[in-house]
């Protein structure tokens, strides 16, 4: 008999005698169904990668109301479905859709997820995220079950989906379909944590046993992540800088101690990038497409955006931008204190990003005082952090720390040079011009001071003042590639030597 014809790269792996990994992959958020950081842009681009290298991938998330106003082909896979604590139904069901070669499952219980944000409000958080994320983990354990994945490896994601190595270990323990499943916890960002009071516990299906600091207790509260920590059969972090800094007590947020007795089991991979989504070329929200060949291009979106942004067209003036979110970790207050020197730098500045109230109060006044200079969107806008990346002639990120930080190697492939601090993947990816002009593609500063930025910001400024210099610089940058593929294959490595463990 014929063997069927080859239609994809599954089955070529499969013809040849490769073997397939099961990949689960839980996200509390995945581009483009529902985005607050650079963890949904991770999980949007990373399955896509790993299907296409012999892994069959499921992924999940909670079904938000941002992913149902859009028509992403979302179906429903099963009504009905129950997970059961402390002897309580939740009832949920499960939906899906393909994208990519990748299955992508949405867990829909509208009294937890049917709401206008993610995670809280800019108030403050949801009061029942622990309800919310501990219901989520066993729904995602119960779907696994329903749909039969005998996963080789669970994949959790920052706190959110932290409880989910505790339950395999412990709940499922006699389940013959997790028997062999192997769970690696990556970590995106250490600083939040899922921390709860104590009496979350037993609701969520946890003894009290577990509250002790060898386990579960963090400084008298019940702690999301160190279930990820202690219970998986190992932990990754986003860059390997960031896996070696959060060992020190600086990074570490007080789990320091505890990763160190996990650090042969703690390993550092850098993000990668999509280019489908975030290249010049290809760009759909930008007013006019280049690449390093036409770069008079880029000059029409500069234009744009001072239009949009209602700045002067000054294209000649050195244009900073900055695009995150507004919390103490993106250095958000080095920029605030340096603004009369950015100014006297002959720069303009403009920001878009959402978080702390207190950065939105700052930030609107300064516009407001200085509006030819800076000029700032409060809130999330996907189409002008596209806009912001192609028009701006840098982009700062003086993160006090960056576990790895997407936006720089976006701004090199938009020839938009980075200014970072030197940290995390800040650290990983920029190379500093002024030490090192052989290899430099953009600018670092170490101490997180205002004379540590400025600094930086001067020496950039001095190289932007010369046209011919800067052009070289910001052909440079654009030649660099953070395409998934490297990552991916590290992941794949590291799956198989767990499965092997
Ligand atoms: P983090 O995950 O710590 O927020 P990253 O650099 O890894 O930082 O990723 C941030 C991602 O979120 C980038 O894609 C960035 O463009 C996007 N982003 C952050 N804030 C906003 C905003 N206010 N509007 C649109 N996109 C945003
Ligand atoms: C986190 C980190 C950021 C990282 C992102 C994706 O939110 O703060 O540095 O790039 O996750 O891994």
């Amino acid at each position: 008999m014929n063997p069927a014809p080859l239609t994809n790269s599954k089955r070529i792996n499969e013809r040849c005698g490769m073997n397939f990994l099961n990949i689960a992959i839980v996200s509390s958020e995945i581009v483009p169904f529902a985005k607050t950081g650079g963890l949904a842009d991770v999980i949007g681009s990373l399955p896509a990668e790993l299907s296409g290298l012999k892994c069959n991938v499921k992924v999940f998330m909670p079904y938000y109301r941002a992913a149902k106003k859009e028509n992403f082909g979302i179906s429903l896979a099963k009504n009905n479905l129950n997970v059961c604590m402390q002897g309580k139904d939740f009832g949920f069901s499960l939906y899906q859709c393909k994208s990519k070669g990748v299955d992508f499952y949405f867990i829909k219980k509208d009294e937890y997820f049917d709401r206008e944000f993610l995670y809280g409000t800019p108030q403050g958080d949801y009061p029942d995220n622990a309800q919310r994320f501990g219901f989520f983990a066993n729904a995602v354990l119960e779907s696994l079950t329903f749909l039969k994945f005998k996963a080789d490896v669970i994949n959790c994601n920052d706190w959110q989906s932290a409880l989910i190595p505790f339950y395999v270990r412990f709940k499922l323990k006699d389940s013959a379909l997790f028997k062999k499943t192997k769970t690696l916890f990556t970590v995106h960002n250490l600083a939040y944590q899922g921390l709860f009071p104590r009496e979350i516990m037993p609701t969520l299906d946890i003894g009290y046993e577990f509250f002790t600091p060898e386990a579960l207790e963090f400084y008298g509260k019940f702690s999301f992540m160190k279930a990820g920590i202690i219970y998986s059969d190992a932990v990754s972090t986003v860059s390997s800088g960031y896996a070696k800094e959060i060992l020190t007590k600086e990074f570490g947020c007080g789990l320091e101690g505890l990763l160190y007795t996990k650090k042969d089991s703690l390993f550092g991979i850098l993000n990668g990038v999509d280019y489908s989504q975030w290249s010049p070329g290809a760009d759909k929200f930008i007013v006019s497409n280049y690449d390093v060949k036409a770069l008079k291009n880029k000059a029409e979106c500069k234009k744009d955006l001072l239009v949009q942004m209602g700045l002067p067209v000054s294209p000649e003036r050195c244009l900073l931008g900055q695009v995150g979110r507004l919390a103490h970790q993106k250095g958000m207050d080095l920029i605030v204190d340096s603004i009369e020197d950015i100014i006297k730098l002959s720069c303009n500045l403009v920001v878009l990003g959402a978080g702390d109230e207190q950065y939105h109060r700052v930030l609107t006044a300064l516009s407001k005082k200085y509006p030819k200079n800076i000029s700032v969107k409060i809130g999330f806008d996907n189409a002008l952090a596209h806009k912001i990346e192609a028009g701006s002639d840098m982009f700062l990120m003086p993160s006090r720390y960056e576990p790895c930080g997407l936006n720089q190697m976006y701004s090199l492939k938009y020839g938009t040079i980075p200014l970072v601090r030197a940290t995390g993947g800040l650290d990983d990816t920029i190379t500093d011009y002024t030490r090192d002009p052989a290899r430099g593609n953009g600018f670092k500063f170490k101490e997180a001071t205002k004379e540590g930025f400025l600094g930086a910001l001067k020496s950039a400024v001095c190289v932007y003042s010369d046209k011919n210099h800067w052009k070289k610089l910001m052909a440079r940058a654009m030649g660099f590639d953070f395409s998934w593929k490297r990552s991916a294959q590290e992941y794949i490595k590291l799956y198989t030597a767990l499965i092997k463990k």
